[in-house]
């Protein structure tokens, strides 16, 4: 198996959070039962198995965020960088690029996204291709990306649906071929002006080079009040 590379998509600001226990940070930064969002993901991340990462941040809060990281982790392989403006989840993965050694793996996880079990364990990652996808049900799918499925065959992605297409929304985790990179550059901005993850995984789509497993256990993006707090009382 080629190496596997974590990239931790940390730069978000958490709009949705802003009056959150007035905080007054980035969203990776609030605290969860005694530890930052984002060192409580590298502990998922490591107790999963994982050891090289690189953390995207934001211009504003990048030393906040390393000093964190560096605090509670020693010993580990960690790379920062900076998204140079909020372009989207895939611009940010685009960062990591220039740290990646060329055709490693690239175990792609959004920074508040938060499981129940390692969703790898199941995985068969020698010889992998293309990209694979997480999904889980849910009762929300208009807050998600979701996929169409026909005879288990995903036939399509969309992003935030209005209209119900499929309650299987695509959790913040994905394994990529390391050619991700060349279709980030191949993408458009989308109506919101944002370079979209979904849009990235239609290309591997259009190509036929995609796979999805279902999660069983709990999955938690942590984007809301609401939604962190339950994961408070989870762990
Ligand atoms: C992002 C993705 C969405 C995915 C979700 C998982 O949405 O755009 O496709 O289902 O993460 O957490 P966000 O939560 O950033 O709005």
């Amino acid at each position: 198996m080629e190496k596997n590379y974590v990239v931790i998509a940390a730069g978000g600001l958490g709009t949705r959070l802003k009056n959150y226990n007035k905080n007054n940070h980035t969203k990776v930064l609030i605290d969860i039962n005694g530890i930052s969002m984002i060192s409580l993901q590298i502990k998922q991340l490591i107790s999963w198995g994982l050891s090289n990462f690189v953390i995207i941040t934001n211009p504003e809060y990048h030393n906040m965020i390393k000093n964190d990281v560096e605090l509670n982790f020693s010993n580990i392989n960690l790379q920062f960088v900076v998204q140079q403006e909020p372009n989207g989840i895939a611009d940010a993965l685009s960062y990591a690029n220039d740290l990646i050694p060329k055709n490693s793996l690239v175990t792609f996880v959004l920074g508040d996204n938060f499981f129940g079990s390692n969703p790898l364990s199941d995985l068969n990652l020698d010889n992998f291709t293309g990209a694979h996808l997480f999904v889980k049900e849910v009762s929300n799918p208009q807050e998600f990306g979701v996929i169409e499925v026909v005879d288990n065959k995903v036939i399509n992605l969309h992003e935030k649906p209005q209209d119900y297409i499929s309650s299987y929304a695509v959790i913040g985790l994905y394994i990529y071929e390391y050619k991700c990179f060349d279709y980030i550059n191949l993408l458009e901005p989308s109506e919101r002006g944002e370079l979209e993850i979904t849009d990235l995984n239609k290309i591997f789509l259009n190509k036929g080079d995609i796979s999805y497993s279902i999660f069983e256990s709990w999955w938690i993006d942590a984007g809301t009040e609401e939604r962190i707090q339950t994961l408070k009382n989870l762990l």
